[in-house]
């Protein structure tokens, strides 16, 4: 499964500065995979927990003010989709917090999902129109 959270030039937005947020997401989120797979206690995974939803959020942000600098036609459903998936992320967060959910292999496939679905159908939109507003 590691492999799976690898980042791939197939993953491209054909923005250096987002694609690097990109790498960092799949980053935190090997790191999360690694805490839960050598039984790491919930300090340690509730902290990269933590670090992965601060960046989640941080990341949507920096793509939503770009879009909505060069006007980004597709903006208002982009953010649609960036709530909804904090949203879940937050969800889980507070459940663990809480106590009453643990990392485990569906929360970890259910990370990959989103984050590559989502690069993949809506974040690979805008590389076209990004690039030719002289974003690179
Ligand atoms: Fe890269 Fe729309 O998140």
């Amino acid at each position: 499964m590691d492999n799976a959270f690898q980042w791939t030039p197939a993953y491209s937005v054909k923005v250096d500065a987002l694609d690097a947020q990109h790498k960092k997401l799949f980053e935190i989120i090997r790191e999360l995979y690694s805490a839960m797979r050598s039984g790491h206690g919930n300090d340690i995974v509730g902290n990269v927990l933590r670090r992965l939803t601060d960046y989640t959020v941080d990341h949507f942000a920096a793509e939503e003010k770009l879009m909505e600098k060069h006007a980004y036609p597709q903006l208002a459903e982009h953010r649609v989709a960036h709530r909804d998936l904090v949203n879940k992320v937050l969800a889980f967060k507070k459940e663990f917090d809480a106590g009453s959910s643990a990392v485990t292999p569906d929360l970890m496939i259910f990370l990959q999902k989103w984050l590559t679905n989502h690069i993949q159908t809506i974040d690979q939109k805008y590389g076209d129109f990004f690039n030719s507003h002289g974003v690179h």
